[in-house]
């Protein structure tokens, strides 16, 4: 045991509701110097408040926090940061057209930057440098000069992690004044190398002496990053230990308080002979303005297509051009779909939800929606939804901006499935959505599909492509490969295709 050791962070008896709702209730937990601490939980269980409380951008309503042994309850972020806490949100924060070196040094405030000894734009560029370099293995890849739009996701990570860490402060040397990095699911959007690239880091800093609280999905990152787990469900801890002792089935049963079984993986992918629908979607030679290079595909009705592709390999491209939202250079897409073509897109902050409008209007509001429709109508379908694909939430008539990652995710599934459109290009349906519910939305992707839907689906997870689809074609660097059956692939060989 390392109970030797005195925790870092002690919480004891943490509670929070917003109205009658009770987020969290009666949560204790130990985080460790020089750990990683994962936090997991189904959406909405509370992980990401309970960050937000640390982060002082939340009041706990009871219970006690302790940081290095002295109370700690700090009244904004930039107490917290001061006492070493800093935070990389679930939600991405990046300036696009801002520098690297800009966006690390961004929005630490004047008094802060006094306490840092940021005097100068040349310190703050000293600030920077060194904080890219404590979180990337080869600064070159992460040039302080290029605008962070530009870099790849996974580099965009690293930047907003040496931003947390600036944040905290940097001393002269490059040592850490922050003491606990929480990362709200910061693979979320990765593909398995890029995570692996990243994990490597956080190791680094943990090694370094840095406590790491680390909210995600992914059991095998847990597994084979994490020194201790606590899972939380319904606002309370249901379980905690070393992930390396307990089964992924057991951390997945405390996730859902029963045992869950697997979707009906495998099975599906053969129940229709594929093939032998009507073509709704041919693409030929198709050449976006950067991507994709010359792509070519063939989609029926019956039939989902998964497209596998490292980020940045021009997945979300492809289908924007498909969808006909980005200008083509060249080749044609021919559609026969009498009720049209809908995207489910992978930045749902930016241009997939109205966060301030409530879950019904952000259902209902698409430009197929029909003009008028009786408010009550509105709000009934809502709730069909919010069951359907289990949206945890106050009711149809809450804000989308209150609820959960995972749960905003599903507002913006169930508004392109309302569509019922011929056509779905879906792009990472599942990041961000826990173990359960991403069975239940990949089960209801084939459930579309049986029903004569035409699906493409871009998603970063192999293992999810392989079980899911009838056939897979790679994207490398804008080029797409020819579909092939989906058992003729495996995860490992999608990779390599994916990679070489
Ligand atoms: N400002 C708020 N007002 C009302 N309810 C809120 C607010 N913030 C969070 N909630 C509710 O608190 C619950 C927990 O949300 P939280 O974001 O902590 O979940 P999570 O565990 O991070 O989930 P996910 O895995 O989907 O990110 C949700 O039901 C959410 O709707
Ligand atoms: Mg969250």
């Amino acid at each position: 045991m390392a109970g030797a050791r005195a925790p870092l962070l002690e919480v004891t008896g943490l509670a929070k509701a917003f109205g009658p709702n009770a987020v969290l209730r009666d949560v204790s937990l130990r985080v460790l110097p020089a750990s990683i601490h994962a936090l997991l939980g189904e959406n909405g269980a509370g992980k990401s408040t309970l960050t937000r409380i640390l982060l002082g951008m939340e009041r706990a309503d009871a219970g006690a926090v302790l940081l290095g042994g002295a109370p700690y309850a700090p009244a904004s972020a930039e107490r917290a940061r001061r006492a070493g806490v800093v935070l990389v949100p679930q939600e991405r924060t990046l300036c696009a057209h801002l520098t690297v070196a800009d966006n690390v040094v961004l929005g630490i405030e004047p008094a802060a930057r006094a306490r840092l000894g940021i005097r100068d734009r040349a310190r703050a560029r000293a600030v920077a440098r060194e904080a890219i370099a404590l979180v990337a293995a080869d600064p070159a890849r992460v040039p302080l000069d290029a605008p962070a739009g530009e870099l790849g996701v996974a580099d965009q990570q690293l930047v907003e992690i040496a931003r947390a860490l600036a944040q905290g402060g940097v001393r002269e040397g490059g040592r850490l004044a922050a003491r606990l990095l929480v990362l709200d699911e910061p693979t979320s959007s990765l593909g398995h190398e890029d995570a692996a690239r990243l994990f490597e880091r956080v190791r680094a800093l943990r090694d370094a002496g840095l406590a790491v609280l680390l909210v995600t999905h992914f059991l095998s990152d847990v597994a084979a990053h994490a020194d201790r787990y606590t899972v939380l469900r319904d606002g309370r801890v249901a379980g905690e230990g070393d992930p390396r002792e307990a089964a992924p089935a057991q951390i997945v049963r405390e996730m859902l308080g029963r045992a869950f079984e697997e979707a009906r993986e495998g099975a599906a992918p053969d129940a229709a002979p594929p093939g032998s629908g009507e073509v709704v979607l041919d693409a030929r030679d198709v050449s976006g303005v950067k991507r994709p290079e010359r792509a070519s595909l063939t989609l029926r009705r019956g039939e989902i297509l998964g497209i596998a592709g490292l980020v940045g390999s021009g997945r979300t491209e492809l289908l924007r051009v498909l969808a006909g939202l980005d200008p083509k250079r060249s080749g044609t897409v021919t559609l026969r779909a009498p009720r049209g073509v809908g995207l489910l897109s992978e930045d749902r902050g930016g241009e997939g939800l109205m966060l301030g409008r409530s879950i019904a209007e952000n259902i209902w509001l698409s430009p197929r929606a029909p003009r008028f429709a009786a408010p009550g109508s509105l709000l009934a379908e809502a709730s069909r939804w919010i069951e359907e694909l289990a949206i945890r939430a106050g009711g149809p008539d809450q804000r989308a901006g209150e609820l959960s990652g995972g749960n905003q995710q599903k507002v913006q599934l169930a508004r392109l499935l309302r569509e019922d459109v011929d056509v779905l290009l879906v792009d990472e349906p599942t990041r961000g959505i826990d173990v359960a519910s991403k069975a239940q939305v990949l089960s209801l992707l084939r459930d579309l599909a049986a029903a004569g839907k035409a699906i493409v689906l871009v998603s970063s997870r192999l293992d999810e492509l392989v079980t899911t689809c009838d056939r897979i074609a790679v994207l490398r660097r804008g080029a797409l490969g020819p579909p092939r059956p989906a058992s003729s692939w495996t995860e490992a060989s999608l990779l390599l295709e994916a990679s070489s």
